[in-house]
């Protein structure tokens, strides 16, 4: 792991072949225990940043990038869904990353995204893959899960990563890199806590899907990344949204 800003304490640590967890931890004055934001970057061809993080971050994940490529080098600026933490500096990216584009689900491309990015979007059908060289990732639509309408994830098929955005979030500022010790746990007290899930009654039909890709990898937004078999805890995480 390198720490690639001492004043945030944001750093960079490789948690699968080419996949770069850039993590920048948050504490909250006042509150118990704070939060943390991840944003993945795959090294490849035709490098893909998986969500940008909030806009005032954007120096933070900047730097950070920086530190494995130079950033103009990206392709894809790719997120799961609309809100500040996954696509909020998407406009300073593609400034940044002049042959980039942005990459999302065809719902968020054509409700959100081609308005409000300065470039048109690439929106992907369900189960449609994007080659990055040696790398391929491969989109798949959950409509509002754990929320947005135009929300879906990626699938990275080499290392069998899936980064799974708001999945799994695990309250807290600090987390290690790689964990295989359990993370269903907290991510179920916090869901409990703030609600952050929608009540759609389709949730366990959509973690089955992923599932299916058999991930080992689960490359959440907020936490660790966690290692092990993932389609068992995406399962596991279906049975407790059906209670
Ligand atoms: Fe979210
Ligand atoms: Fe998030």
């Amino acid at each position: 792991m390198i720490v690639t800003n001492k004043q945030s304490g944001t750093n960079v640590h490789e948690v699968a072949d080419g996949i770069y967890r850039i993590n920048t931890p948050v504490v909250m004055e006042g509150g118990p225990g704070g939060f943390s934001f991840n944003q993945f970057l795959i090294v490849d061809d035709a490098p893909l940043l998986f969500h940008t993080g909030p806009r005032k971050m954007f120096p933070l994940v900047r730097e950070a990038v920086a530190s494995v490529l130079p950033v103009e080098r990206l392709r894809f600026i790719g997120f799961s869904h609309v809100e500040a933490d996954e696509c909020g500096s998407l406009n300073e990216w593609l400034a940044a990353a002049p042959q980039s584009t942005p990459l999302c689900g065809k719902i968020a491309a054509l409700v959100s995204i081609d308005d409000i990015a300065n470039r048109p979007a690439r929106g992907l059908a369900d189960g449609e893959p994007v080659s990055l060289g040696k790398h391929t990732v491969r989109w798949f639509d959950t409509p509002h899960l754990p929320h947005g309408w135009e929300c879906g994830f990626l699938m990275e098929e080499q290392t069998r990563t899936l980064l799974c955005g708001d999945l799994f979030t695990q309250p807290g500022a600090e987390h290690p890199a790689i964990t295989e010790s359990d993370i269903l746990g907290p991510s179920e007290a916090f869901r409990q806590a703030m609600d952050y899930y929608s009540h759609t009654s389709n949730g366990r039909a959509l973690l089955e899907k992923l599932a299916a890709a058999d991930p080992t990898t689960l490359a959440c937004m907020h936490g660790s990344t966690w290692k092990g078999d993932g389609a068992k805890l995406l399962r596991a995480l279906g049975d407790a949204l059906s209670k």
